[in-house]
């Protein structure tokens, strides 16, 4: 099992507008069973980790309803208002200590980052964070909600066009394989 961060994104690196808009994604053209689609990604997906302002756009855009039959992290200070018989749970603090919890409950298949981009970033700081995906849209949007807002070393490990999307795959380097990285090697 893996941790992947798979997202959409603007040429320019936002994932949403500054207002948390998705107009701009959601009028692209992409064959939803084609090359590293969200069906073929989500299908080894156990466990998800959101963030606040993700959790409240799926709940503005799929009006109230959840679509998620996963185990549910949502990260908030707040208390929020979960929607009746999702399994989601409320969760704040260091992702590490919860990152155990996530993995058993996906049961052997991968951890989906659905977003934002700093909370992806919290699993990488904390080592955590083996793959990004991204479907890279054909605009740019100057400002909004960043991609991932870290400095890391990827290497790129699958690229494919689908439709009107740039779409890759990167694992996320981290010890010998950042310093090889490092020395040249
Ligand atoms: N393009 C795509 O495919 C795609 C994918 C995913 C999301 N999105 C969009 O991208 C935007 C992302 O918004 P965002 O940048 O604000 O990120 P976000 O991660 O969705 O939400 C940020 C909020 O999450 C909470 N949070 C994050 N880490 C936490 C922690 N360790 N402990 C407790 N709470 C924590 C905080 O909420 P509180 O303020 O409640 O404490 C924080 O303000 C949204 O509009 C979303 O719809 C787009």
């Amino acid at each position: 099992m893996a941790t992947h961060y798979y997202t959409a994104s603007s040429l320019d690196g936002f994932i949403a507008t500054t207002e948390h808009s998705l107009d701009w994604l959601l009028k692209q053209e992409i064959d939803e069973d084609g090359p590293m689609s969200y069906a073929a990604f989500e299908k080894n997906v156990g466990a998800l980790a959101m963030g606040a302002s993700s959790f409240e756009w799926v709940m503005r855009h799929e009006d109230g309803r959840w679509g998620y039959t996963q185990p549910t992290w949502v990260f908030t200070h707040r208390e929020i208002t979960l929607p009746a018989g999702a399994d989601i749970r409320l969760a704040q603090g260091d992702v590490a200590e919860l990152h155990r919890a996530m993995i058993d409950a996906a049961a052997g298949r991968d951890l989906w980052v659905v977003g934002g981009g700093d909370l992806a970033g919290q699993f990488a700081d904390a080592g955590l964070l083996d793959e990004v995906w991204v479907q890279y849209a054909p605009v740019t949007l100057g400002s909004g909600a960043p991609l991932l807002p870290r400095a890391l070393d990827l290497e790129l490990v699958e690229v494919a066009r689908n439709r009107s999307f740039l779409c890759g795959r990167y694992r996320v380097l981290r010890g010998q394989a950042r310093e090889a990285l490092d020395s040249g090697e």
